[in-house]
């Protein structure tokens, strides 16, 4: 019997596509060594009695023609071609059965019902097997009709058909069970080998990401030291240019202006190089337990406090029994006070700014929730990977240290650090941070949530 392309199951892509296609190949090998032995066996039932039938050997000619051809069928019908496949078998069967016996229904080809009865239990489950062994049944129990018309039908002849058409169907069952088996386990191997193939893209972007992480510590190391000796220099520029800028108020007010240029301007190199600094060293927590709410509403004080810009509506939801957590509390603030500048920047028409503090829990892990909500453009789709990662920015005077530097602190305090899916507008960024004592693993701090658009 063949095996029905069907089932091998539509190869989608790479290595999965490959190994499907090197199956189907090998099951066509298959597939053309057991035709062969098919047409054997029909030519051995073409040379036997009654010989001289033509139509009989038209109908085994046919039978192989189907036979050789109905995996073409299914593909073609890919939803019926399975029952005009059985059927087709059923009607051949039954004509065959016609030609050759005196009386249709004591010919002794009757065991060709099998072929239609074992090629449904192949295709389909149980019941359909079943129902398509009751039709070669009834089918077969036609000739019963014409029969008694001459004969009359005895007991003895009566157990025999009960005995062959319960043939029928135990040999309808039986295979219908291994082919359900077999089907289950074929399923179960293209799961495993998906399972497989995703846990090995998985793995190689793991590789990927870890080099690209040494490398990118190795020139954060260099970027980190020259920023450090940088900044003496910086120190004796900005003193000199003030200096000068003094010296010369009066009599050239023109070098005073340049100088107070090259005063403004270290200025800006100088913040910067702190900047970096601040996220390139390494951090010595002291952690105490505090009220998160504490630390936010400095935070959100201090950046309401040097906000030049439109008017922004800060809304907070904060849960009154919120247990205190284990903070570094300066650090704290600065992860608040970025979330809250990037919130506040993001707004450049005014909005609102909801700020939710919550008990919350995850990975089994107990600890407090903090969320940052904005009505602003949200964080683009071809950014949203990469914000966490340092000097990634779409401000003009962005440095795009502010997230790197928060997800640096909250990777320090066992926390996580999470962009949440975009639901319209806005963005959401949220930070867990446990509980004393929760047997939180330092695992990576920040996600992207990028479901449930
Ligand atoms: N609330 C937000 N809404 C929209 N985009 C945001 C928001 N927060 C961050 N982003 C995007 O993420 C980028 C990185 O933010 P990050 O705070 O790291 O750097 P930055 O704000 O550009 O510079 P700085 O180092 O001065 O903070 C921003 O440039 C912006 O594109
Ligand atoms: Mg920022």
């Amino acid at each position: 019997m063949s095996t029905s392309p069907a089932f091998i199951g539509e190869a989608a892509s790479g290595k999965r596509a490959s190994l499907l296609h090197f199956m189907t190949l090998r099951e066509r090998e298959q597939f053309s060594w057991m035709d062969l032995l098919w047409l054997a066996f029909l030519a051995g039932l073409a040379i036997l009695p009654p010989i001289e039938e033509i139509h009989k050997q038209f109908i085994l000619l046919a039978i192989g023609v189907l036979q050789l051809l109905e995996g073409r069928l299914i593909a073609y019908f890919p939803t019926r071609g399975r029952h005009y496949a059985v059927l087709l078998k059923i009607l051949l069967a039954t004509l065959l059965i016609d030609h050759t016996g005196e009386v249709a229904i004591t010919s002794s080809y009757y065991p060709i019902y099998y072929l239609p009865v074992v090629t449904a239990a192949i295709y389909f489950g149980p019941w359909g097997t079943l129902v398509w062994t009751a039709i070669a049944s009834a089918a077969y129990c036609s000739y019963l009709y014409p029969a008694i018309q001459q004969y009359e039908l005895t007991t003895s002849a009566i157990t025999e058909l009960t005995i062959r058409i319960l043939f029928f169907f135990l040999a309808g069952v039986i295979v219908n069970r291994f082919a359900v088996e077999n089907r289950r386990q074929t399923r179960r191997y293209q799961m495993l080998a998906e399972e497989l193939e995703k846990t090995n893209r998985r793995l190689e972007q793991i590789q990927v990401e870890a080099r690209r992480s040494e490398r990118l510590a190795a020139l954060g190391q260099l970027s980190a030291g020259l920023a450090h000796e940088i900044r003496n220099p910086l120190g004796v520029i900005k003193g000199s240019a003030e200096m000068l800028q003094q010296k010369l108020q009066d009599s050239n007010p023109l070098a005073s202006e340049l100088a107070s240029y090259i005063s403004s301007e270290v200025n800006r190199l100088s913040a910067l190089v702190t900047r970096f600094l601040d996220f390139a060293r390494p951090q010595h927590l002291e952690t105490a337990m505090h009220s998160v709410a504490d630390v936010v509403e400095r935070a959100l004080k201090a950046v309401a406090a040097q906000w030049t810009g439109p008017a922004i509506d800060v809304e907070r939801k904060y849960e009154f029994d919120v247990p205190p957590v284990p903070l570094d509390e300066n650090f704290c603030e600065q992860v608040f006070i970025n979330l809250a500048q990037n919130a506040y920047e993001a707004m450049t028409d005014g909005g609102n700014l909801r700020v939710t503090i919550r008990a919350a829990q995850r990975d089994h892990v107990r600890g407090v929730e903090v969320q940052f909500s904005d009505t602003g453009p949200g964080v683009p789709e071809e950014l949203r990977e990469q914000i966490f990662n340092p000097f990634v920015t779409s401000k003009k005077s962005g440095v795009g240290l502010g997230l790197a530097i928060v997800s640096k602190i909250v990777d320090d305090h066992h926390g996580a650090l999470r962009l949440e899916a975009s639901s319209g507008q806005g963005a959401c960024f949220s930070v867990f941070f446990p509980e004393a004592g929760s047997a939180a693993e330092p695992s990576p701090s920040r996600a992207v949530e990028i479901s449930g658009e």
